[in-house]
């Protein structure tokens, strides 16, 4: 009964509280795996900060195999995480860098994802976690910083791996194009970044749970009311950006938002180098 009503509010909902509404809907689902395991309970609350569908630990595992199939993931990296939301790639990325000496930063615009992942991982000095007030017309329509004007807190050729886990899925192209600089100033020469993003082809711009509609000369959007709640970007303009920003592509996948795909990602995934 509870999650009908929620359902129906989600659909007219303006975009802070539908993300809201859509969290708690995904945390009546969680409760009872939450509830069974111990070791569960202080997840963080979809409600808080929205990240999206899925399982906590199953996406962040997946994530992170994603990270180390395609992007030579090593347990002493420096890493970066563009976009860290709740922590849910932090949580499977921890032990691992923990063991091998490697470092974390991740940063998002979300007060409340950050408050999050610093309280559970107040006690590992390798794992930090910074706050910047981007605008982000989804997520933090008061934001004081635009996209473009972004910089990233690490320093200039700090970092082995950046990525950015669908977080390009939600930002304009101008705003992508900035973050694919910044990747670029922070890896070391040889230093990769990994994102995901929905990659449009044609014969391959939309599917039935992403039905996408132009918006500008390089993406189109699923919600002309909140362009941000996802963007896909034509590959053309992806493969440009990432060339401008001085990376060399090494590797793309198609993942399962639409067929045909090549892994079992669901957002496409792409792969970069700094030369
Ligand atoms: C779908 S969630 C994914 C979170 C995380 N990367 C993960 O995979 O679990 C998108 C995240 O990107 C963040 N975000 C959106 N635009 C951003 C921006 N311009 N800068 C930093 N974070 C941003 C949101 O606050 C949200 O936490």
């Amino acid at each position: 009964m509870a999650p009908r009503i929620l359902r129906r509010l989600i659909a007219v909902a303006p975009p802070g509280v539908r993300r809201m509404l859509a969290g708690a809907l995904l945390d009546v689902k969680g409760l009872p795996a939450r509830l069974s395991d111990p070791k569960r309970r202080a997840e963080p609350w979809a409600f808080v900060h929205n990240v999206g569908d899925g399982d906590f630990v199953a996406v962040g595992a997946q994530l992170v195999r994603h990270l180390n199939d395609h992007a030579g993931l090593k347990p002493g990296d420096r890493v970066l995480d563009i976009g860290c939301g709740n922590g849910r790639v932090a949580e499977q990325l921890s032990p691992l860098l923990a063991e091998g000496g490697g470092t974390y930063v991740g940063f998002d615009l979300s007060p409340a994802g950050i408050r999050a992942c610093r309280r559970r991982f107040a006690r590992q000095p390798h794992m930090t976690f910074e706050h910047l007030d981007v605008w982000n017309g989804e997520y933090n329509a008061a934001g004081k910083l635009a996209e473009s004007e972004v910089v990233f807190p690490a320093a200039d050729a700090s970092v082995d791996l950046a990525f950015a886990t669908s977080v390009f899925t939600h930002m304009r192209m101008a705003g992508m194009r900035r973050y694919l600089a910044e990747s670029a100033r922070v890896l070391k020469p040889g230093g990769r970044l990994a994102f995901t993003a929905f990659s449009l082809t044609r014969g391959r711009e939309g599917s039935e749970t992403f039905a996408f509609q132009p918006f500008d000369e390089t993406s189109m959007i699923v919600d002309p009311r909140s362009p941000e709640r996802a963007i896909g970007h034509w590959r053309p303009a992806i493969e440009a950006a990432v060339a401008a920003a001085g990376l060399k592509l090494t590797a793309s996948h198609n993942g399962l938002w639409a067929p045909p795909s090549d892994y079992d990602g669901g957002q496409d995934l792409f792969v970069a180098v700094k030369g």
